[in-house]
């Protein structure tokens, strides 16, 4: 159930997001945009179109907000894989934006493919409530932004050079930013656009974002780079300090478990309704991609 959701959300936000992309002028940054908006899993995407049906929100309403997520959780990877930041030269199983053109083109894709995702959340939600429109596009930028994302870029960056590696504490901060913000909107933009109680989604999603980027910590050490499409062991070589250095495996294992039961209280209110949430949850801490 959740499996055939998932692969249907990331069909139509693709097509929504290739849409967009292909009606842009034709060069470098249009086709480094299309390279980068491909393949992935859309986990965020999903989110978005099933926190929006939970609430009731028209599905032609909410797939704008759902490819605009992924618009700009692909900006964050393009950059993120620059020379500059990780260095990297494989994504979703392909060469990185900048090493299959150069660099200055993948910072133009990045920053085009953030001003597309506002463009794309312009259009998501009821034209008749624009409040509730102005609000989910200004959470966007909230969550994207220095308070959010990029500081947890910067949060991460910065511990590659720290003279003492980061406590649990700092470490469980710099993710609720660095990947729990983007989660979080994407959770939280059903209730939003449907001028509903955003809390339980967001608890919901505060537990998620934490489990799934246990997850990415754990497969950057037991994962398939081959079935992951990007280079792993790059966190314990840059001497990063993780969920795995902290916890060890199994109580990394054990913490992301925890998490996904939390998450799955959260949905009490939904009843029944939940369950392919709940299937989500448990689907973040057991994939292999
Ligand atoms: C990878 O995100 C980067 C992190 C925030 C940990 P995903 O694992 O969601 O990447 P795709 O979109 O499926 O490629
Ligand atoms: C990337 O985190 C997070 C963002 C792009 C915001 P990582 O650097 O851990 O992601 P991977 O492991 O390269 O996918
Ligand atoms: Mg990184
Ligand atoms: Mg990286
Ligand atoms: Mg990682």
């Amino acid at each position: 159930m959740f499996q055939t959701a998932l692969a249907e959300a990331a069909k139509q936000a693709e097509a929504c997001l290739i849409g967009a992309i292909d009606a842009l002028p034709p060069g470098n940054v249009r086709d480094g945009m299309r390279w980068a908006a491909t393949g992935g899993k859309r986990l965020r995407a999903f989110l978005v179109l099933e926190s929006a049906r939970l609430h009731g929100v028209q599905p032609d309403q909410a797939l704008p907000a759902a490819a605009a997520i992924e618009a700009m959780h692909a900006y964050s990877l393009v950059h993120d894989d620059l020379p500059c930041m990780d260095d990297d030269d494989l994504r979703r199983g392909r060469p990185t934006v900048h090493v299959r053109w150069d660099e200055a083109t993948g910072v133009l894709v990045g920053d085009a493919l953030q001003s597309l995702s506002f463009d794309l959340v312009s259009q998501a939600g009821d034209a008749d409530h624009p409040a509730r429109r102005v609000r989910l596009i200004s959470e966007l930028a909230v969550a994207a932004g220095a308070g959010g994302m990029v500081l947890g870029q910067a949060q991460d960056i910065a511990a590659e050079t720290a003279p003492a590696p980061l406590n649990l504490t700092e470490i469980t901060t710099l993710q609720s930013n660095k990947t729990g913000a983007l989660i979080r909107w994407s959770a939280m933009a059903g209730p939003v656009m449907a001028g509903a109680d955003p809390n339980p989604m967001q608890s919901y999603a505060t537990a998620l974002g934490l489990a799934f980027q246990i997850a990415d910590d754990i497969l950057d050490v037991t994962g398939d780079s081959a079935k992951m499409g990007k280079k792993l062991g790059k966190d314990s070589g840059a001497g990063k300090a993780t969920f795995v250095s902290l916890l060890g495996l199994d109580g990394a294992r054990k913490r992301a478990d925890d998490l996904i039961d939390e998450a799955e209280a959260a949905l009490a209110p939904y009843g029944d309704e939940g369950e392919r949430l709940r299937q989500a949850a448990r689907f973040v801490v057991s994939r292999e991609t």
